[in-house]
């Protein structure tokens, strides 16, 4: 009989959720750290919120760099770690989306190590230390906010690599609605999907009488759906509050407790931002479908099951419910291969599977099955 496997389970992300709490910080930061600023590209001065941070932090001692891009690069961050370890300063204050969030769990685990840092994202070494992160969310997709995980990408190598530790869980983040009223229409549709698959990654495999976690799953699903289904609304603060919340939870941990998991789509897509820059989002929904018409028989039973829990689907195959997936990610403007994105590159599948010998292995997928995959991935290029 199918069960649970074991599992222990810790948040130490304090989550400071709504309007207003971004002043936060002033009490939570200590007032004897040396604090670096960590941002993007500066949407944050544009909003208001870069000018509540520094009026907030003006009785501390803080310095700051910007620029960490989407897809936050090796190079980029060891820059900023130049600024971290030449100031000594031993608190990150990361502002913005997943992609400033994990530069910023990159400098805390890289600041006092004295090695090739890569090493430790590679997982070669393991990460002893890490000074402590704070976080202020303006983009909700990732839940990088208050999890273990983070991704960084290396151009030489092309290279785009996950780590995780307990160590790099944020001690606070702040989740302000508010601030998500500056994202443009592309990004919120993004978050959408990428908290979609984070839920679908911890959820469709195959059952295990996990009756809270699947339950969960099902309502942050269900959340999702709807938030799709009223995307007109999406400056409504109910709907900013809601996708945050269900963005967060997605990825926060709980609901993939003790359940079998399958991150292949997340695999493939990384890969796909390694070579064509593409947004993260944007890759798994040109991946998912695919890979799961593959695994339809393995992953039959919980996709019925999401049929009939999060879509009201009855008497369909479960290929009608990847349809109904798929139609989501339509919706929302999500393009369903590289074509679709303008990527026309007729070697696409060549490089993919150079690449992937240095991933996981891919759970149910042969090699024939993955090179089918690929070649939807990548579309009619003629
Ligand atoms: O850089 P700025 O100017 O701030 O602009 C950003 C950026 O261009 C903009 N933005 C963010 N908040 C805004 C805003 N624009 C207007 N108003 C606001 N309030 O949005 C753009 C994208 O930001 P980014 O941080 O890249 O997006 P996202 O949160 O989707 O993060 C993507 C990164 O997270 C990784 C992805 O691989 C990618 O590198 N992931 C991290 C995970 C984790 N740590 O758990 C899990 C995920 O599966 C994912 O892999
Ligand atoms: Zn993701």
């Amino acid at each position: 009989m199918p069960h649970l496997f074991n599992f222990d389970f810790h948040t130490p992300t304090d989550i400071y959720f709504g309007t207003d709490k971004l002043a936060k910080i002033a009490a939570l930061i200590p007032k004897q750290a040396r604090i670096l600023l960590l941002y993007g590209g500066g949407s944050i001065k544009k909003n208001g919120v870069y000018a509540q941070i520094t009026q907030a932090l003006q009785n501390h001692v803080w310095m700051e760099f910007s620029g960490i891009e989407p897809n936050p690069a090796l190079t980029t961050l060891n820059r900023a770690l130049e600024i971290v370890r030449n100031n000594q300063l031993d608190f990150i204050l990361a502002v913005g989306g997943g992609s400033v969030i994990d530069g910023g769990k990159f400098l805390a685990i890289a600041a006092q190590d004295t090695g090739d840092s890569w090493d430790l994202v590679l997982g070669k070494r393991p990460i002893e230390s890490a000074l402590p992160v704070g976080v202020v969310l303006t983009l909700a997709a990732t839940g990088s906010e208050s999890n273990g995980t983070a991704v960084i990408s290396r151009h030489d190598t092309h290279e785009k690599a996950v780590f995780h530790s307990p160590k790099i869980r944020p001690q606070f983040a702040i989740l302000d609605p508010s601030i998500m009223q500056s994202l443009p229409d592309r990004q919120l549709a993004n978050g959408l999907v990428d908290a979609f698959v984070h839920v679908c990654e911890q959820y469709l495999t195959y059952p295990v009488g996990a009756l809270i976690q699947d339950g969960y799953a099902e309502a942050v699903l269900r959340a999702l759906v709807h938030l799709s289904d009223t995307f007109e609304q999406r400056h409504e603060v109910v709907w900013c509050q809601n996708l945050m919340w269900a963005a967060n939870q997605a990825l926060s941990g709980i609901i993939g407790l003790g359940v079998p998991q399958d991150w292949a789509t997340h695999s493939i897509g990384r890969i796909l931002t390694a070579l064509y820059n593409i947004d993260h989002a944007r890759t798994l929904s040109m991946t998912q479908p695919w890979l799961l018409r593959e695994t339809v028989v393995a992953k039959e039973e919980k996709l019925l099951q999401l049929g009939r829990n999060v879509f009201g689907l009855s008497n369909v195959s479960a290929l009608d419910v990847i349809a109904r997936i798929e139609k989501l990610y339509c919706d929302l403007n999500m393009p369903l291969s590289l074509v679709d994105e303008g990527i026309l590159d007729e070697q696409a599948v060549d490089k993919i599977v150079a690449t992937l010998p240095a991933s996981p292995p891919l759970w149910k997928i042969d090699q024939a099955g993955l090179l089918r995959i690929l070649e939807n991935v990548r579309g009619k290029v003629s």
